[in-house]
């Protein structure tokens, strides 16, 4: 109810500075006891029906989806938010900078974003520093893993098993990042030439882990929405082949189709919020045609209403990530999902 107040505010500042502003706040909140009992009181449903999946109990389905705490400084306040599990990342080995700024933009009118961040962060070890922390009970923390930019592809492997080792010890899941538009030739990886030799590797490694830790950690793969049906079908085969646990569909789109004409449309970037709505949830169909049920898919895309998650679920999705809509609709928008679904 109070969010379309402070959202004014916030849509006053350049797109980047409101989210580092947002997020500071959250993560101030979830560092105080207090705080974070008053956040929760008004924002989580406790009542909301539990979901299992990749091996995992999540208190509910709603999640956040990667790239909104991508250091990891956050979380705890998000958690008071009332989502079941969050996707901390991407993550990549080393620090560096991302893209240069401006490099996130709002299409107002289509509650939608366009963005070419490039992974910036701290790195592998500061993130690590930060999930050390104690957690809320029943939390699922996911990291989401990406390739340094300055790793050529045929090295990316090594990058992906190094922060494997960083973060299986500290995190519930995995997921693999090869669908960002913004780390030039990353969606490459989703080939299957190069898709089948890097998931073997991690598949390897996953299970050399198992043997350290006595527990296999889960690892899911996010796809991007702009493969066409014969790439989509060969990623998803190479992913069931690895014997990898889930698929996180989808990360942001290259098209512009749902925003033609619009003065924003030809910002390079990856596209989000309502105008990816419909064709993330049309991948997320064709995703779980193919799989009938052999693993589980976590929906992402342009959920921006209940009914928009709903639809997530309906196409086939056992679990559903917003982040767009974070933006367009505030944080109410987790419990009231939940309560409709
Ligand atoms: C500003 C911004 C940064 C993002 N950064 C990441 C990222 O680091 N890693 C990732 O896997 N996805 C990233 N995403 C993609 C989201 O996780 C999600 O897949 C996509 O935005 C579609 O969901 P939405 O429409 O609810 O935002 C980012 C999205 C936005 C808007």
């Amino acid at each position: 109810m109070l969010y379309p107040i402070s959202r004014a505010a916030l849509f006053k500042l350049e797109p980047e500075t409101a989210h580092a502003v947002t997020l500071a706040a959250v993560a101030r909140m979830g560092s105080v006891p207090p705080m974070r009992a008053a956040l929760a009181a008004c924002f989580c449903l406790p009542e909301a029906e539990p979901v299992e999946a990749f091996g995992l109990r999540f208190p509910n389905r709603v999640g956040l989806a990667a790239g909104y705490d991508k250091d990891g400084e956050g979380w705890r306040g998000l958690a008071s938010l009332g989502f079941g599990h969050i996707e901390v990342g991407t993550v990549t080995p080393q620090p560096q900078p991302g893209n240069p700024k401006p490099r996130v933009f709002r299409l107002v009118d289509r509650r939608s974003v366009i963005n070419r961040m490039g992974f910036p962060g701290r790195g592998a070890a500061y993130v690590a520093e930060q999930l050390r922390r104690p957690r809320k009970p029943g939390l699922v923390l996911g990291v989401n893993l990406g390739k340094q930019k300055s790793t050529a592809l045929e090295d990316a492997a090594h990058d992906y098993e190094e922060l494997m080792e960083v973060f299986a010890p500290l995190a519930d899941y995995l997921a693999v990042n090869i669908s960002s538009p913004n780390t030039p030739g990353l969606r490459k990886l989703q080939e299957r030439s190069f898709l089948g030799a890097l998931l073997g590797r991690l598949a390897a490694k996953q299970t050399e882990l198992a043997d350290n830790y006595g527990a296999r950690i889960p690892i899911l793969v996010k796809l991007a929405p702009d493969l066409d049906p014969d790439q989509l079908r060969t990623a998803v085969d190479v992913i069931v082949e690895a014997g990898l646990d889930g698929i996180i569909a989808t990360n942001t789109t290259i098209a512009r189709d749902t925003v033609e004409g619009h003065p924003i449309a030809p910002q390079e970037g990856g596209l989000s919020g309502a105008a990816l709505t419909d064709m993330s949830t049309g991948i997320i169909a064709a995703i779980a045609g193919h799989l009938d049920g052999a693993l589980p898919i976590i929906g992402v895309g342009g959920i921006m209403s209940p009914e928009d998650a709903r639809d997530k679920l309906d196409a086939g999705a056992t679990l559903v990530q917003i982040y767009t809509g974070m933006i367009y609709e505030g944080p109410g928008l987790v419990k009231r999902i939940l309560r409709a679904l």
